[in-house]
């Protein structure tokens, strides 16, 4: 019989509290970490697993809010760096940097100025490619974000554009058009911004009079690319060709459903049936993608297409996946679904459904930086997520939010397929909610007047050490504050408080992640439900391995089992108490796969 896995968890060392004195702590404890422990091995593209992707780990870091190298408040590539060893540690395969490139942050980065330059707040090329590389020695691949929709209205293409005027070639990389009405002084459309508002910008010309619009689906300055041009396709083309060249695994492509639009710039139907939207999931966006694919599969190992897909129908997201298209899509229908056992149950059917017969594995996201924490989502209650539905002040269970939280990432891990993980919702951090009015940068939140209190609150820098701001996040002689105010109650969720505890956030995801990796019915592969209590969620992966969900409000009694490899919150009585998820190890007969989805050899290396 196999002993719980608890038990032969590494001692978390007593971490010192004070500040000044545990300066390096978190440093010191991953050294000491990764003695007890074998080291990753390096990766060569050339030799790697090709199937690694369908049952990654993958990390999500939002750059400016990770460490702060040089002091001036601000996440940057040196920060990443010397926290490398941390990533390894927590069991992470690969790391995906929400853009890093030249911008002046109009909309945190999803706003490029120059695809080949690193934004100097955050380092340089050279520091990019050292990075990818370091990386790669502890096992690690980087993943890049491409924003192929839009770019900044500083990039020189739109700056051109601006001085060419009407008519010229270098408008048609856009979208400019006349105003409608008499002196032009109407919307060419009456479209609706992601970011509410309007879609359209007024140009002035050179001499002063009101000129041309243009579009935009999110900020002004953000002008919307024309997916039409041969210079637009050519351009992205050879912008993944240079991150490959550099050695990224991967790109994630951002708003992949809205490159294509209606050349006759149609009002947007009341009820679009599928491809009829002016402005999004229109067919032609699927030969854009094979002409990607090619490019991704000319290269050395398995290099990834990581669509960011919002589409109510997942038959027309599936489509996304065919086999010479893009490997995956991030699956936001399960994080937009409450805590409820026949609502989560729901989506992971249809997921599976809609991905196998495109033989694509499913991810399995709760968070990103767009999102509401799921500390503070699920201690709502109404623990769904919309973009339309938050609002500021929404009452919150924090307490009952981790512990759904806690559940929910044992869920997801167990489920098939590679698992997204958004930097400090392995810390537990909530939303934060009562930032400064002043402190707020987030468009979203200025362009719905306020209403929408905007996506700051998910991108507070880490606490990684100390009992004050800036929690180690800084350099101990930084110059600057973190550029968003960190919560003093951070002190007890910085790492290094979590790392002596056993009990922390951190040690759950540590645990999970290392079970995940040496379980072999984990990751991509079939899954069997199992009948339980009503309000449960229990299936099988593998032979020997069962994970079991309590959604319901009592405790419930956990399958035939030989030992408990892990949970989220202790059992009580034997019983597995409400909002909680736990690891069985079980002696099942080798079960009947109900689900067909591809299995792989297991190698993550
Ligand atoms: C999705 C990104 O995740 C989000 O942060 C960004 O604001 C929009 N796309 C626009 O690029
Ligand atoms: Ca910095």
């Amino acid at each position: 019989m196999d002993l719980p896995v608890l038990s032969a968890q590494p001692t978390a060392p007593t971490a010192d509290a004070a500040d000044a004195a545990a300066a390096d702590a978190v440093e010191t404890a991953d050294a000491a970490e990764q003695a007890a422990r074998p080291a990753a091995s390096a990766l060569s593209p050339s030799t790697a697993d090709p199937l690694w992707w369908r049952s990654a780990v993958i990390y999500q870091i939002y750059l400016r809010s990770f460490a702060d190298g040089n002091g001036d408040g601000i996440g940057d590539l040196a920060g990443v760096r010397k926290h490398l060893g941390y990533l390894r540690d927590l069991g992470v395969d690969a790391i995906w940097f929400t853009p890093w490139y030249e911008s002046p942050l109009a909309d945190g980065g999803y706003d490029v100025a120059d695809y080949r330059t690193i934004n100097p707040a955050f380092g340089d090329l050279a520091e990019a490619e050292t990075l990818i590389q370091e990386a790669l020695t502890l096992g690690i691949r980087t993943i890049v974000d491409v924003v192929p929709n839009h770019i900044s209205d500083q990039h020189p293409w739109f700056q051109a554009a601006l001085a060419a005027g009407p008519g010229s070639p270098e408008r048609e990389r856009f979208w400019f058009r006349p105003g409608r009405g008499e002196n032009g002084d109407e919307l060419p459309t009456g479209w609706v911004s992601n970011f509410s508002g309007e879609t359209w910008t007024r140009t002035t010309n050179p001499d002063g009079t009101p000129g041309e619009w243009y579009l935009h689906l999110f900020t002004p300055q953000q002008p919307d690319l024309n997916w039409n041009h041969p210079e637009v396709r050519a351009e992205h083309e050879a912008i993944l060709r240079f991150w490959f060249d550099r050695g990224v695994a991967g790109v994630r492509i951002d708003s992949a459903a809205l490159l294509v639009k209606d050349e006759s710039l149609p009002e947007v139907p009341e009820h679009p049936g599928p491809g009829e939207h002016p402005n999004q999931d229109r067919d032609e966006l699927h030969d854009i993608y094979r002409g990607w694919r090619a490019i991704a599969d000319s290269y050395p190992g398995t290099r990834v297409l990581v669509g960011e897909i919002w589409l109510p129908e997942i038959d027309r997201f599936a489509m996304y996946l065919r086999p010479d298209e893009l490997h995956t899509a991030f699956n936001f229908d399960f994080l937009a679904r409450p805590w409820d056992a026949h609502e989560l149950r729901a989506s992971i059917d249809q997921t599976l459904a809609a991905h196998a017969p495109v033989d694509a594995p499913s991810t399995w996201v709760l968070s990103n930086h767009d999102v509401t924490r799921p500390v503070t989502r699920y201690g709502r209650a109404d623990s769904s997520f919309a973009f339309a539905k938050k609002r500021v002040g929404t009452p919150t269970d924090l307490a009952l939010g981790r512990r759904r939280a806690r559940a929910a990432a044992l869920l997801t891990a167990a489920l098939p397929g590679s698992l997204y993980l958004y930097q400090g919702d392995e810390l537990g951090l909530p939303e934060v909610e009562d930032l400064p009015a002043d402190r707020l940068e987030d468009p979203m939140h200025f362009r719905s007047g306020g209403v929408d209190p905007g996506r700051d609150g998910c991108r507070v820098p880490l606490p990684w050490r100390g009992v004050h701001p800036p929690f180690g996040f800084s350099p101990r002689e930084a110059s600057a504050e973190p550029w968003l105010p960190q919560p003093e109650a951070w002190a007890a969720l910085t790492v290094e408080a979590q790392q002596s505890d056993a009990s922390s956030m951190l040690w759950l995801y540590r645990n999970a992640l290392r079970l995940r990796r040496s379980e072999p019915g984990l990751g991509d592969g079939p899954l069997r439900w199992i009948d339980g209590p009503p309000g449960t969620l229990a299936f099988s992966r593998g032979d020997r391995f069962v994970s079991v969900t309590n959604l319901s409000t009592e405790a419930v009694a956990l399958p035939e089992h030989t030992a408990i490899l892990l949970s989220s919150d202790p059992l009580v009585g034997g019983l597995l108490p409400p909002d909680s998820t736990a690891w069985l190890r079980t002696q099942l007969p080798s079960p009947h796969h109900t689900a067909s989805h591809h299995t792989t050899e297991r190698n993550r290396q």
